[in-house]
């Protein structure tokens, strides 16, 4: 017969997938998550993944006490659904009764799917990141695509009626197919409908983010899905991640991430301006860019305010002192370029056609009134704040000026042209304290200079020798120097023993203490060095002169190129350098030289007799 031939390969099929699952997968094949598992919160390493593990769910840690149960996408770093948050002794536990339950660890219920006695029989997380309970003929009881928390993924419907919720910010979609963000459920700060040319009236609009980027809407009545956004990167790499997020900031944004990356870039946020969500700096804090960063920042209207919490600047600031705690004395705070954010349903209650005084002073007078906005954009249009909430935005380019009551007096913040100028005075108190110091430092130099030139200038030795030194770099300029720098040549000279040579023929006949010398010529070495770091400071010269000092070897003086423009005026500066820090010390003589010039007023103010009578060899007498 011919039912007879199908049961064989039939057979053969079931074999081959038996076998096969059990090669790929474990055991208990991976894709099913059996009655009666669980997960702890203390043990992050167990998990439940989809067949190809794109997507897993686990415990995962916010804080170092608290964990939630959340479905990952490849790494853990992306969230696509979320429980918690509870303690490390919480856990989740898919019960023998059917229902998914997240507990802490006492035992209270933090989380329950409520599928309870519905005959589910398998849970699974598959490779889109959805998480179905199911019953027998896979009819599935819960989803978490049907429950989102804060984010949507791509083959994820969002359909009418259902909630993205992040902190006191939510996001739904309205059957008119409007995209609605609001804050605290009730003030609608984002409204965004179809393009007006889409002429419908949608039955069941459902929201769906395409793999490649796109957000759309469709719905029965219409032809095609009508584009809400593209991501910017649409249809752009491969093996990425896209997600509709609503962040804590109160900001929709759509997510993308590449696998394995460990990051996700906003390629689209819903309010393009972040100053503009409601709330976001919290009660009375006012939202505003500076130059300084393109992140808005929270700041108090005044210095009659301080933040709620000094950690949080989002928390919002509270008034030093309170209103009533001044009866009579309230005045109204002036805020230039600043409006109070008003949206529906506030905006049908709060706004007046009042001029901008009379804006100031209703407020002011109206007990109900913490403050007010003139919106000063040519609707004539003012806004009374009520105490309830008042969210506040600071731009240059807002022609808006708003009006905050406040205990007297007004303490105004300080603007960024006075922080500036505070900054000024501190720099310029800084210079001042640099001046004072340098020139205390050079005073000293100077006393010391002159009471050693006194005690010494009658001692033929040092008077000789205090020649020498500035001499001997004086002498390394002049033109005739057979183009060799002079004090190369002396160095050359010394390291060949040749002091004789060296010194001006003049002194040969005479008695020079020959140790005297060597320790001067050494120390100028010392002192012409290239690197300033290299040479001595003043009281080491004058221990090494003394012969306090062991003096060590110094290093050669730096070669200069021969004839070069930019070698000779590094050796001339070097050479001042050096005899500036030297005469400071000790008053060199001044010469008739033509070098003279750019040394140090300290030098060249001073006149010594032996000043001319060079003691040192200078090539010109070669
Ligand atoms: C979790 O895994 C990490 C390494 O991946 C390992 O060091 C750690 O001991 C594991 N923890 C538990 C509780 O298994
Ligand atoms: C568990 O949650 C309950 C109710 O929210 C709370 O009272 C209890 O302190 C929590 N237990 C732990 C260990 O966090
Ligand atoms: C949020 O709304 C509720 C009423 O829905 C209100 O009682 C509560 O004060 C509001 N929260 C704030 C911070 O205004
Ligand atoms: C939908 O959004 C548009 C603006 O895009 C707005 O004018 C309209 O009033 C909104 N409709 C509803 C029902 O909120
Ligand atoms: C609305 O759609 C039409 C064509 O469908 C397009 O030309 C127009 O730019 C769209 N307007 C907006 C605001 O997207
Ligand atoms: C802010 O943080 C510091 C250090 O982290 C802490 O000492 C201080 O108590 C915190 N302030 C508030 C108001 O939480
Ligand atoms: C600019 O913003 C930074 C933080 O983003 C803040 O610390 C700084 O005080 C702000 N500067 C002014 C002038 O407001």
């Amino acid at each position: 017969m011919t039912l007879k031939s199908p049961l064989p390969s039939l057979v053969v099929a079931v074999v081959v997938f038996v076998l096969s699952s059990s090669l790929l997968f474990d055991v208990s094949s991976a894709d099913d998550i059996r009655l009666g598992s669980t997960l702890f919160a203390s043990n992050l390493n167990e998990s439940w993944s989809s067949p190809n593990r794109t997507f897993s769910l686990s415990f995962v840690q916010d804080t170092p006490t608290s964990f939630v149960a959340a479905i990952t996408y490849s790494g853990g770093f992306v969230r696509v659904w979320e429980a918690g948050p509870v303690d490390s002794g919480g856990s989740l536990r898919f019960l023998s009764t059917g229902t998914l339950r997240l507990v802490n660890g006492s035992g209270a219920v933090v989380f329950d799917s409520n599928s309870e006695n519905l005959n589910v029989s398998s849970a699974a997380l598959d490779d889109s990141g959805n998480l179905s309970l199911r019953r027998g003929g896979n009819v599935t009881v819960w989803s978490s695509f049907d429950n989102p928390t804060d984010t949507i993924v791509p083959s994820q419907d969002f359909a009418y009626g259902k909630v993205l919720q992040s902190g006191s910010y939510s996001f739904t979609l309205l059957r008119s197919g409007n995209l609605t963000l609001r804050w605290n459920n009730s003030i609608v700060y984002w409204n965004e409908g179809l393009n007006s040319s889409i002429d419908s009236n949608l039955t069941s609009p459902v929201l769906r983010l395409q793999p490649t980027g796109i957000l759309s809407i469709s719905d029965p009545t219409l032809s095609s899905a009508a584009i809400i956004a593209y991501s910017s990167d649409y249809a752009e790499g491969s093996d990425i991640l896209r997600f509709l997020k609503l962040e804590r900031d109160g900001n929709l944004k759509i997510f993308s991430s590449s696998r394995g990356s460990g990051t996700a870039t906003t390629r689209w946020s819903a309010v393009t301006d972040q100053c503009q969500v409601f709330g976001y700096c919290g009660n009375m804090g006012i939202c505003s860019y500076n130059e300084s960063s393109s992140d808005p920042f929270c700041g108090c209207p005044s210095q009659n305010f301080e933040l709620v919490d000094e950690n949080d600047s989002r928390k919002g600031c509270k008034r030093k002192v309170e209103i009533q705690d001044c009866p009579g004395s309230g005045t109204m705070l002036e805020l230039d370029h600043t409006k109070f954010l008003t949206f529906e349903p506030e905006l049908t209650s709060q706004v007046f056609f009042v001029g901008i005084s009379a804006c100031r002073l209703n407020c002011l007078v109206t007990d109900s009134c913490v403050a007010s906005t003139s919106l000063s954009d040519g609707t004539g249009l003012c806004y009374l704040k009520t105490p309830d909430f008042v969210s506040g935005y600071q731009s240059p380019a807002l022609p808006s000026t708003s009006y905050v009551k406040v205990c007297g007096p007004v303490l105004p913040n300080p603007t960024s042209m006075q922080l500036m100028e505070n900054n000024r005075r501190w720099k310029l108190r800084v210079w001042i304290i640099i001046v004072v110091v340098l020139s205390t430092l050079l005073v000293l130099v100077a006393l010391e200079g002159g009471l050693w030139y006194w005690c010494c200038r009658h001692s033929p030795k040092f008077g000789s020798l205090s020649a020498q030194y500035a001499l001997l770099e004086y002498a390394s300029v002049s033109p005739e120097t057979n183009r060799k720098k002079f004090s190369l040549w002396a160095y050359e000279e010394f390291e060949k023993g040749n002091i004789e040579g060296i010194l001006d023929k003049r002194l040969a006949g005479q008695d020079v203490d020959m140790e005297q010398v060597m320790r001067a010529i050494q120390v100028s070495f010392w002192c012409i060095q290239e690197q300033p770091s290299h040479r001595p400071m003043m009281g080491k010269v004058v221990q090494m002169l003394e012969g306090i000092m062991e003096i060590e070897r110094a290093p050669a003086p730096k070669a200069l190129t021969e004839g070069s423009v930019g070698g000779t005026s590094i050796n001339i500066s070097s050479n001042v350098s050096a005899l500036s820090t030297f005469a400071a010390s000790a008053p060199a003589p001044s010469s008739s030289s033509s070098n003279q010039a750019g040394v140090s007023p300290l030098v060249s103010g001073r006149n010594i007799d032996r000043a001319s009578s060079s003691l040192l060899r200078s090539s010109d007498q070669n």
